[in-house]
């Protein structure tokens, strides 16, 4: 089911903005995720044409309600024909399952399902302070992992860091999706727990996700490239 692949953070404002970055891509139609900044400012219009462009599309929304909720809105999510959908591990086995039942499309179809174990911001003090969750940051990944296998989703998104430990609890087939992914000799920004596109490969993630270091760069096409060729091969 998983093929590697790198997917662009397209975090940009405005309909126009994205579609003039896309535009640059003249001779390959690159893997795009769609977060929450550019689709509450564009909507699903910027998904329809992002899709008709044909691009592949992981919709970032991080679901997280109760399950009756969740199904329904995953029911509409669906239907825009998006490729990849996430929510919150958090939410619950029974609200993931509601959500892969609300996704399966009629002819049985669907996008990949992700959940989010604990967002990479978090750090391990402020989940045992914060949320009271009395356990190491790694033991709570790879039981959040776990529940979501449990519930029949697809895999996580996690830190590249983390990837090995997700696969060896749930097996190399359950997918891995990892941000924080930076050039040997670029700018790590507010990313902490950071690697390499070569070092994700190794480590054996399914998809990267790459935002700055293609959005930013001089030449974002050059940039994709060569993500392309370290991470791929
Ligand atoms: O620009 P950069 O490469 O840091 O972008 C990473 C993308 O992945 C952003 O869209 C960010 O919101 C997203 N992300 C993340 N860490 C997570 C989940 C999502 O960086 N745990």
């Amino acid at each position: 089911m998983s093929q590697r692949d790198v997917i662009i953070a397209c975090d940009f404002d405005s309909a126009e903005t994205t579609l003039a970055f896309l535009d640059k891509f003249t001779d390959c139609k690159p893997f795009v995720k769609i977060g929450m900044e550019l689709y509450y400012a564009a909507g699903p219009a910027i998904v329809k044409e992002i899709k008709a462009r044909g691009h592949k599309i992981f919709l970032d929304l991080k679901l997280h309600d109760i399950p009756n909720t969740v199904k329904k809105s995953m029911a509409v999510l669906s239907r825009m024909d998006v490729d990849m959908c996430n929510l919150h591990a958090a939410g619950t086995i029974e609200m993931m399952k509601a959500a892969l039942e609300g996704l399966t499309r009629e002819d049985g179809t669907r996008p990949l399902l992700i959940a989010v174990t604990q967002l990479t911001s978090t750090s391990e003090e402020r989940m045992q302070k914060d949320l009271l969750i009395n356990a190491s940051i790694n033991d709570t990944i790879v039981h959040y992992a776990k529940n979501a296998q449990e519930a029949g989703l697809d895999g996580v998104v996690c830190s590249p860091l983390e990837a090995g430990m997700v696969k060896e609890a749930c097996g190399a087939g359950f997918v891995t999706v990892t941000p924080g992914v930076r050039f040997a000799d670029g700018e790590v920004g507010d990313q902490v727990r950071v690697t390499t596109p070569a070092r994700a490969k190794e480590i054996g993630t399914d998809y990267i996700v790459v935002g700055r270091p293609i959005t930013k760069a001089e030449d974002p096409v050059a940039a994709y490239k060569r993500c392309v060729a370290e991470f791929v091969g």
